[in-house]
């Protein structure tokens, strides 16, 4: 398998070696073969030269197996030399959408020895997939300026829906739930406000959901759904969303299991026509960038997510439990989960343990 590799920016840049690492470990334990190529595109490089991600490296990055990116993104409080959003629409959602990178998987699993945020819940009570759609919504960038920069100025940004989309989101939960044996799919949406597009997205779910009968379905608005994923997030099973709602109940998610440092994602061409990248949920942590200490547990288990996408189960699965065996002891916790192993350690940690 040949898969393209790109740190990005930040914590990123710590993460990634890791990440390659334990695939190594990995490799050679369960015996597949793979080649790797390095990315440097990012806030820096764009930085030093003025290119954020040309044609010809977007073209390249769809014909590999897959992509194991980091983060991209300068600090959220500005760069000036750096135009507002630049970075992760010209290269992360470039790559989202240019390669039909339509499902953005994001499992929110608390596991044993973890710390929550929340009250009297355990690691049984948090086990949901998010299935975020990851091509349409409010990140198409539809929209503009009116009378840019005077007292009347108008900004819009359309969310586009088109059934098409939505129905290949709802269809690929469904499918998942059945795969997986899960037993209920619940959407999430905004429906008693946005009277167009989240119509659309009802109307195609209550069509889909009638083809798989075994499966319990329910639907939620976005704004009592981050209340029920606090209070009572046993109830969610697989989860199916739009773009910007899935953005946000995912960083959610992450607090709930235990921070950004654990929360995987793979944004799946299901199709299989250009690559599926997979990548930690965080950004490049600009706070912690440097110290050493950046959780790559998520990078990990997106690693897993990767191989299991391109049919290595076994090695997936290996991962998945040396991750879950690696963080139920508090010797490796780092600082985010309250800590002071460095990322370097809770590495060599996985990669001791996929490789025994
Ligand atoms: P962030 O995810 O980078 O950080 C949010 C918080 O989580 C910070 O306190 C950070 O220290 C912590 N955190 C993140 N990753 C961690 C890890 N591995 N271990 C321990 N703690 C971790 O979000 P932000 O600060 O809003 O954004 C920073 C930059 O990253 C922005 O430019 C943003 O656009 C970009 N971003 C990129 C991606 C991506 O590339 N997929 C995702 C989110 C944000
Ligand atoms: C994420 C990030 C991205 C998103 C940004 C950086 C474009 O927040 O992967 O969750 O909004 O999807
Ligand atoms: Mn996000």
């Amino acid at each position: 398998m040949n898969i393209a590799v790109m740190p990005g920016d930040g914590v990123g840049k710590e993460v990634v070696p890791e990440g390659l690492k334990v695939l190594k470990a990995a490799s050679e334990k369960f015996g597949f073969k793979y080649t790797t190529k390095d990315f440097p595109h990012g806030a820096e490089h764009y930085l030093a030269t003025g290119i954020t991600l040309p044609e010809a490296d977007l073209k390249e990055l769809g014909s590999f197996d897959a992509i194991l990116f980091g983060a991209v993104g300068a600090d959220p409080r500005g760069n000036a030399r750096i135009p507002q959003g630049l970075i992760e629409t010209d290269i992360l959602l470039k790559m989202r959408f240019e390669l039909d990178q339509y499902i953005n998987l994001r499992p929110t699993r608390l596991m044993p020895g973890v710390p929550t945020p929340l009250a009297n819940i355990g690691p049984g009570d948090i086990d949901m997939i998010i299935v975020r759609e990851n091509t349409e919504g409010l990140y198409c960038q539809n929209g503009g300026f009116l009378y840019k920069n005077t007292p009347h100025e108008v900004a819009n940004q359309i969310e586009v829906t088109t059934r098409h989309g939505v129905e290949r989101a709802i269809r690929y939960a469904f499918e998942y739930a059945k795969q997986y044996k899960r037993k209920k799919v619940t959407l999430v949406a905004k429906t008693n406000v946005l009277r167009y597009a989240h119509n659309l997205w009802m109307r195609a779910f209550e069509e889909v959901k009638k083809e798989y009968t075994g499966i319990e379905t329910d639907y939620h608005h976005v704004d009592a759904c981050t209340m029920y994923m606090v209070t009572k997030p046993k109830i969610y099973d697989v989860v199916v969303t739009t773009n910007m709602f899935g953005d946000i109940i995912t960083d959610l998610g992450a607090a709930i299991q235990g921070g950004m440092g654990m929360a995987a994602s793979g944004n799946l061409n299901p199709t299989r026509k250009y690559a599926s990248m997979f990548e930690p949920v965080h950004g490049s942590a600009p706070d912690i960038a440097g110290k050493g200490y950046a959780n790559p547990i998520a990078t990990f288990l997106s690693v897993a997510m990767m191989l299991d996408f391109l049919n290595q189960p076994a090695a997936a699965a290996a991962i998945n439990k040396a991750c879950k065996d690696v963080v139920a002891d508090k010797a490796n916790h780092t600082r985010d989960l309250g800590g002071t192993a460095s990322t370097s350690q809770v590495g060599d940690a996985v990669k001791k343990l996929v490789a025994s």
